[in-house]
């Protein structure tokens, strides 16, 4: 585990982490998570691309997760979120990004494409993700299996609470999305999960620490490779 003071400090460390994998291969293959947690890691990055030490802008994104039933360019769409928090500060083209639709005439389809894009591009080099209050990893809402493949879920009550803060209530939340599953993140080569603050200290616990169950669908990262946790002393309890 990564240990961190607080949350900027997890934020230097797991942005230099990143750094590393993009500077070792400029066009890696990366799902970047939406979310509060990961937001003080892009904005480092942003930093560094600024001065000079790092160049993101020939990675090559996969959208993690978006809400379903909405339009493309609502507020709330996850893609514009991960669009204002990285793509654009890094400079990433909207055609070296890979979307899960909001809207589709065909769900079966568009979700068979997203993940014959990332066979098609060799898998994915490095997958970050934040920790749900229920143990979510993307929207793989309990229960989930560790070859749960990408598909339409409903949003539990949990999810939708935790959701509330980002758009001004718990009405404002959409109920449904569409989510990247447990084997494709399971199968990225490496995953950062980055987890901050005391709320996250006993879901982290259980997650790491716990049975392996599909009820807590990020415990299935104790039996994956490449797994690397960046935690504040808050989140991990030390
Ligand atoms: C976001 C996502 C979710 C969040 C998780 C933690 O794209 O897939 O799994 O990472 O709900 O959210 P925060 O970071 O806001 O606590």
């Amino acid at each position: 585990m990564h240990l961190s003071d607080d949350y900027a400090d997890l934020s230097r460390q797991a942005a230099a982490a990143f750094a590393d994998v993009a500077r070792a291969k400029p066009d890696a293959t990366v799902i970047l998570a939406t979310g509060n947690t990961p937001i003080g890691m892009y904005d480092e990055l942003t930093r560094l691309v600024h001065a000079g030490t790092v160049d993101l802008s020939r990675l090559r994104v996969f959208q993690l997760d978006e809400y379903v039933g909405i339009a493309p360019d609502d507020r709330r769409a996850l893609y514009g979120w991960m669009d204002r928090a990285a793509l654009a500060p890094w400079g990433v083209p909207a055609e070296q990004v890979v979307r899960l639709p909001s809207r589709s005439d065909d769900f079966p389809a568009a979700i068979a494409a997203y993940e014959a894009a990332i066979a098609a591009a060799g898998g994915i080099d490095l997958c970050i993700l934040g920790l749900g209050p229920n143990g979510h990893i993307g929207f793989n809402e309990p229960p989930a299996d560790r070859d749960a493949p990408t598909r339409l879920i409903d949003l539990t009550p949990e999810s939708i609470a935790s959701n509330a803060p980002y758009w001004g209530g718990i009405d404002q939340v959409p109920t449904k999305a569409i989510t990247a599953g447990m084997r494709v993140l399971l199968a990225s080569r490496r995953i950062f999960l980055l987890v901050s603050g005391g709320a996250k200290r006993a879901i982290l616990h259980e997650a790491l620490h716990g049975p392996v169950t599909s009820q807590v669908p990020a415990s299935y990262l104790q039996s994956a490779a490449g797994v690397e946790v960046f935690a504040d002393r808050a989140a991990a309890g030390a």
